[in-house]
């Protein structure tokens, strides 16, 4: 298998995903979009319009009851879903992180922070892993470097999570709704923090919300999500200003309150 240097970086092609139990009637139905390096895409949808399991796919991370039963899922050119395992390993080692919602499902709890940084990467030394934590915007990072998961706050934590997917400088980062268990102004500076290291060192964001105002300050793209399928995409400017779709209509008008929330703090932020 060769590389084509001209193809996009990701590649979603009619993908399926379906339970192991029941392959003909898929729970994410013909999901395609592509992105280009350093391309910055958002996910929204409602609960359980398959966001995550998008996102997962990419990741080759579905549960085992579950899996990609139509279209294909390419990087750079080459189909990750025939790729062989140990290939596939190699992609994820170095191109690809991911950023969960709640970090202490994604951190151990008992090892210390240094060394679930140092796990993030090949051949990650002390020094990188004080270097990352700086650039996540930790004022004492060799006490952070020390503490396990627990003796940090929640915003700390997730700081904490973006360096561990950060350090190996992939050159996709996913974010499945990784602030939502903040308190509001903590979420808003951890994503700007999220947006301004992946724009600084060119890597793509691929990332979900529920807040449509993030979404108009700082995604290029974005897909809009329906019981599975894509019901939507486009330019962020043209969805938010003119929604197609029924949903996103529905979408805009019950978030006027978010949109409000997030111009808000970052008119603060600028005074
Ligand atoms: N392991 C699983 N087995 C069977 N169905 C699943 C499994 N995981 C998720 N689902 C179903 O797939 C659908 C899409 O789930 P997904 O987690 O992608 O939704 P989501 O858009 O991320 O929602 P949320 O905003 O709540 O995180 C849901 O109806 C969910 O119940
Ligand atoms: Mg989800």
């Amino acid at each position: 298998m060769t590389t084509d240097s001209t193809s996009p970086l990701l590649v979603v092609d009619d993908l399926c995903v379906s339970t192991v139990d029941a392959p003909d009637t898929p729970i994410v139905r013909n999901v395609s979009f592509s992105m280009d390096a350093g391309d910055r895409v958002a996910i929204v949808g409602e609960s359980g319009s398959g966001k995550s399991l998008t996102c997962f796919s990419i990741l080759g991370l579905l549960d085992p009851g579950l899996r990609v039963s139509g279209g294909d899922i390419r990087w750079d050119g080459v189909s990750m879903v025939r790729m062989s395992a140990q290939k596939r390993r190699r992609v994820l080692r170095t191109d690809l992180s991911i950023v969960y919602q709640e970090p202490l499902t994604a951190l151990n709890p008992l090892m210390p922070i240094s060394r679930q940084i140092r796990e993030g990467g090949t051949s990650v030394s002390q020094r990188d892993v004080l270097d990352i934590l700086h650039e996540v915007g930790i004022r004492d990072p060799e006490r952070v470097a020390r503490a396990i998961p627990h003796e940090l706050s929640g915003g700390m934590r997730q700081r904490a999570m973006i360096a561990m997917a950060m350090v190996k400088s992939p050159r996709l980062l996913i974010a499945d709704e990784p602030t939502t268990a903040l308190d509001v102004t903590i979420e808003y500076q951890v994503l700007r923090m999220m947006f301004d290291l992946t724009h600084r060192r060119g890597t793509a964001l691929l990332f979900v919300t529920h807040d449509l105002g993030v979404v108009a300050r700082l995604a290029q793209r974005v897909i809009v999500m329906y019981r599975g399928q894509v019901v939507e995409e486009g330019s962020t400017a043209t969805v938010l200003r003119a929604p197609q779709h029924e949903y996103t209509r529905r979408l805009l008008a019950a978030s006027s309150l978010a949109t409000a929330r997030t111009l808000v703090l970052e008119d603060e932020e600028g005074r």
